[in-house]
């Protein structure tokens, strides 16, 4: 954070202090998590369920917090008093914004590779200059004031993701920081059960559009006609990106090779450059498609552009992280999270990487879905068959509509078994698994990552 005295930052969040030197400067890092902090930095106590943040206060001042932002005064801790340290957070991430007018605003939403296109757009701004943009998925009404917070004096680029799972959510980022630069990548089913249905999530997801302002950009998915209809939703220019014919950033010619790496011709109105992905994943045609169009308002020229995307690496764990182990399975990690739309991604990802091997898919529950829930899981259990995976592997009940979407597909010759949880899933494919194979592992979260570092470890011990 830029440097700020004691008494500015109870100004900033209306907040009073106690037992503390107005004329004492944060000099560090805010963070919430006691272990992060550092000398001169603050530490944000919040009174949670489990753990008091307050509990840490005395060692966040050991570890050289210059102050505690909490809820109650602690014997012996220099305290900015407030009544609710996440709006205290925003409020501050509000008042340290305008201190830095240098500062470019980039912010990403959509239904699927807010994360993934965040990191691919830090990596290119990077180039230009001093970029933050932490790794993972910092995108709600913490992590997203808490990463407005990193930047400083130096910082030219801020990419932001916003996460939404209600209406109102992503407003009330960008009045925390009205990006400049605002990317919508897709509308999807994720969360559907909160919105309750898929116009909900665009008009959600458009709150972006609006938020950008007359001098910027809104850089729209021609190839997602809900997203593409926000055009009319921003007072910014609108930059439209996709394969579609009209597109201003476009890729034509789009391949995928053996290891699902694409490679497209990159077209905008002054010329084209040749483009090969080393990040796997059909998908990433679009995440990097957006990518560029955010260097190129930054200013990268085309041509270094072609180089640059053709580098960028995926930042953020679990993520189409392709491994392969010494005994010549390959591993497709894409467990960190799970919705139709990343479901149908990744199961294209695995029918190229496997064309002309063995198959398997370990897919999980997907949460949230509401209403929704049944068909989206049939949905993905018959694009599997369609795709003609070789082996499926549903893990938990919850999950068992995969299994019938895909058994229901006539035709299909595949097999589909639906086992009882994690553990099931990693006998099943101890006892299965041959030199050569392809392995899907995805699901929302939570313990879905078991079966991956089961399949890591005994990688290395074959
Ligand atoms: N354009 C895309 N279309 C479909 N799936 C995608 C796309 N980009 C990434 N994915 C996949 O979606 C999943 C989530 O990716 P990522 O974490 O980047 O998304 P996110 O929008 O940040 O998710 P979250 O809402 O959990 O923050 C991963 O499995 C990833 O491979
Ligand atoms: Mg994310």
């Amino acid at each position: 954070m830029i440097k700020m005295r004691l008494d500015e930052v109870a100004t900033a969040v209306d907040g009073r202090l106690a037992g503390a030197d107005p004329a004492a400067e944060v000099t560090g890092a805010v963070e919430y998590d006691s272990r992060k902090v550092g000398p001169g930095g603050l530490f944000v106590a919040f009174p949670g369920e489990k753990v008091d943040g307050h509990d840490y206060a005395a060692t966040a001042v050991a570890a050289g917090a210059t102050a505690v932002l909490g809820t109650r005064e602690v014997e012996g801790v220099p305290m900015v008093l407030v009544d609710d340290p996440l709006a205290a957070l925003a409020a501050l991430a509000r008042t340290v914004l305008p201190k830095l007018p240098d500062l470019c605003v980039i912010g990403l939403t959509g239904s699927s590779g807010k994360t993934t296109t965040k990191d691919l757009v830090a990596q290119l701004a990077a180039r230009l200059g001093p970029t933050v943009a932490p790794p993972g998925s910092l995108n709600n009404e913490l992590g997203f004031p808490y990463t407005v917070l990193k930047a400083d004096e130096q910082t030219r680029y801020l990419v932001l993701e916003m996460g939404a799972r209600g209406m109102g959510h992503i407003s009330y980022l960008a009045g925390i920081a009205r990006p400049r630069v605002g990317v919508v990548l897709n509308v999807g089913t994720s969360h559907i059960g909160e919105f309750g249905s898929v116009d909900n999530i665009a008009t959600a997801k458009g709150e972006l559009a609006e938020a950008v302002p007359v001098d910027g950009v809104a850089i729209l998915n021609a190839d997602d006609e809900r997203v593409r209809k926000m055009a009319v939703r921003t007072r910014g220019r609108v930059v439209l990106v996709g394969e579609a014919p009209d597109a201003d950033v476009r890729a034509d010619d789009v391949t995928v090779d053996a290891h699902g790496r694409a490679s497209y011709t990159l077209r905008v109105a002054r010329g084209s450059v040749p483009v090969r992905l080393r990040v796997p994943g059909r998908h990433q045609v679009g995440n990097s498609l957006a990518a560029a169009a955010v260097a190129r308002e930054l200013g990268m020229p085309l041509r270094e552009l072609g180089e640059a995307l053709g580098e960028l690496e995926l930042r953020s764990v679990r993520r189409m992280d392709v491994f392969e182990r010494s005994d010549g399975v390959t591993v497709i990690d894409d467990s960190y999270n799970a919705n139709p739309a990343s479901m149908a991604a990744a199961l294209r990802a695995l029918a190229t990487i496997g064309t002309g091997r063995r198959t398997v898919a370990v897919l999980g529950y997907m949460a949230e879905l509401g209403g929704f829930e049944r068909a989206g899981h049939e949905e993905v259990g018959r694009l599997a068959a369609e795709l003609g995976v070789d082996r499926l592997f549903v893990v938990s009940a919850e999950a068992g509509p995969i299994h019938e979407g895909a058994t229901a597909q006539p035709g299909w010759e595949g097999r589909s078994v639906v086992l009882g949880d994690q553990e099931a899933a990693i006998d099943a494919l101890r006892a299965d698994l041959r030199p050569g194979d392809v392995v899907l592992v995805k699901g929302s979260r939570y313990r879905t990552w078991d079966v991956v570092d089961s399949l890591r470890e005994e990688g290395s011990a074959a």
